[in-house]
């Protein structure tokens, strides 16, 4: 204990010496972030032991999942009024750093020359113009997104969609051995490996802290719905909106909404839902013991994952924070950076909020509305002609045979990269028919390729492959340095 005290003194002392060498004036929103930081910073001290106990999870109740299926469709008169109790909040903190890119990851062109946050626009705009309706979209930046997105939404002044924006919170990077911040100023710019956005869990509290809660439970509205923004499949939808706004049953209204999907070998890491201490929440697998973690994947223990589609309503949200209450579990992120020094990031997750809000319910959706581009292969995906792109929303193909997508697996060395994997394909190849595509090492693919059934193409070091215009490979299997 008396350690433990020890470590929080001197974590404190460090931040009161980083607060008085700001010249940037922010230094009152400054304080309040570090004061939510040692919040969290405490938790990591007391909670030792694991945050749940296998052995007291309990059965899904019947009721707890609904079906997409049995949702009722709004009547077109409704819509209008449903709409206009509705805010479309993307989380917009993240970087494209995976993918080879420098910036925020929503500034990443996915197709058309059009990027995740001009899509996104246009969903909204579309939406606003068809219903005639003004929902808001609001976007939560971070220090590292926030000035390249303002002056890209700078080009959307003119459309019908009022575009809002705030910043979520900026925490210091702890040594993982002192536990103290390696941050020696405040000048966040000066030193960024310095400091980190504390994850999509500081939603609340930085949507609270920027007055747009407030604001607008005070215009009127009552749900939000949170996404990704890497997520395409993330539009608004009227029978879930209906759901909350008009519901069907007598138990009082659902505060909370998480979007779950069937889930497949592929995305056994994907959070789930469970019931716990009477109530439904999100289980991760860093929350997970070793010993159960197979069980954790298996698909049919846990049948589905969530797709981070959260409907949440405002003023549960703002009771919720005003009481205290919002608890949700500490993801501990340990990192190296470039400089060799190990760190560790403290962070939560919004879909972990589910448990303090009432009547929480996770809706069974079709797997479309899961469409996340986190790696190149899943850029490949989406800029093919499986999907065709209208008013910002993706859809597949209806040539597709299957409505399910193929799995697609491009080597590391060579595809990680956005550029490098754009420069290695003059045109998308055709891959309607594709079920299994596994593509390794110098591997580039001329101008009307067609991909059909299984196809595996590996280069060994030191060989190319060039795949020529207008071929077409059927469960074909091309190695070292074979002709096509
Ligand atoms: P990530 O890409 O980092 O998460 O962010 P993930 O690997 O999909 O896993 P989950 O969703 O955490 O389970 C997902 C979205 O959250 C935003 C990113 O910009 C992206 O849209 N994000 C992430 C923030 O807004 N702030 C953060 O601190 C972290």
């Amino acid at each position: 204990e008396a350690t433990k005290r020890d470590a929080l003194n001197r974590l404190q002392n460090e931040l009161d010496k980083i607060l008085q060498t700001d010249e940037s004036g922010k230094s009152a929103t400054m304080r309040k972030e570090f004061q939510g930081f040692v919040g969290l910073f405490t938790r990591f001290l007391k909670e030792t032991g694991p945050s749940v106990e296998w052995e007291r999870i309990e059965r899904l109740p019947e009721d707890a999942v609904r079906s997409y299926e049995t949702l009722q469709k709004p009547t077109a008169d409704l819509v209008h009024q449903m709409l206009d109790k509705l805010v479309v909040v993307k989380l917009n903190g993240g970087l494209g750093t995976s993918m080879g890119c420098h910036g925020p990851k929503s500034v990443i062109t996915v197709r058309n020359n059009l990027t995740f946050l001009d899509l996104t626009v246009q969903q909204i705009e579309n939406l606003n113009r068809t219903y005639k309706v003004n929902v808001p979209l609001v976007l939560m930046n971070s220090f590292n997104t926030d000035e390249d997105t303002e002056k890209i939404i700078r080009k959307y002044r003119n459309l019908q969609v009022e575009i809002l924006t705030f910043n979520q919170s900026c925490y210091p990077r702890i040594n993982r051995d002192s536990l103290l911040p390696i941050a020696k100023d405040a000048k966040v710019g000066g030193n960024t490996e310095a400091w980190y956005p504390p994850g999509h869990g500081d939603f609340y509290n930085s949507f609270k802290n920027s007055g747009l809660l407030d604001r607008f439970i005070k215009e009127g509205r009552d749900y939000c719905f949170v996404s990704n923004i890497d997520n395409l499949g993330a539009t608004v939808d009227l029978n879930i909106l209906n759901l909350l706004l008009n519901p069907d049953h007598e138990k009082g209204q659902h505060e909370f909404v998480m979007e779950v999907t069937d889930k497949t070998r592929a995305d056994v890491k994907g959070g789930t839902l469970i019931q716990y201490e009477g109530k439904l929440r999100l289980l991760e697998i860093a929350q997970v013991p070793k010993d159960h973690v197979d069980e954790f994947k298996s698909v049919k223990t846990f049948k589905f994952f969530n797709t981070n589609n959260l409907w949440a309503k405002l003023d549960a949200i703002d009771r919720v924070l005003n009481e205290g209450l919002l608890s949700m579990e500490i993801i501990v992120n340990n990192k190296s950076l470039d400089n060799g020094q190990n760190v560790i990031q403290l962070e939560t997750a919004v879909g972990a909020a589910m448990k303090t809000f009432e009547g929480g319910i996770g809706i069974n959706v079709p797997r479309s509305r899961f469409l996340p581009v986190k790696k190149t292969s899943d850029l490949f995906l989406v800029m093919s002609n499986l999907y065709s792109l209208k008013n910002g929303s993706l859809t597949m193909s209806p040539q597709r045979m299957f409505p399910t997508t193929p799995l697609v697996k491009l080597g590391d060395k060579h595809f990680a990269k956005v550029k490098a994997f754009l420069e290695r394909f003059a045109a998308i190849p055709d891959i309607l028919e594709l079920d299994h595509l596994t593509v390794s090492g110098d591997v580039t693919f001329g101008k009307g390729v067609s991909l059909r059934g299984t196809v595996i193409i590996i280069a060994n070091h030191g060989d190319r492959i060039d795949i020529p215009a207008g071929a077409i490979l059927e469960n074909k299997i091309v190695s070292g340095n074979m002709r096509i």
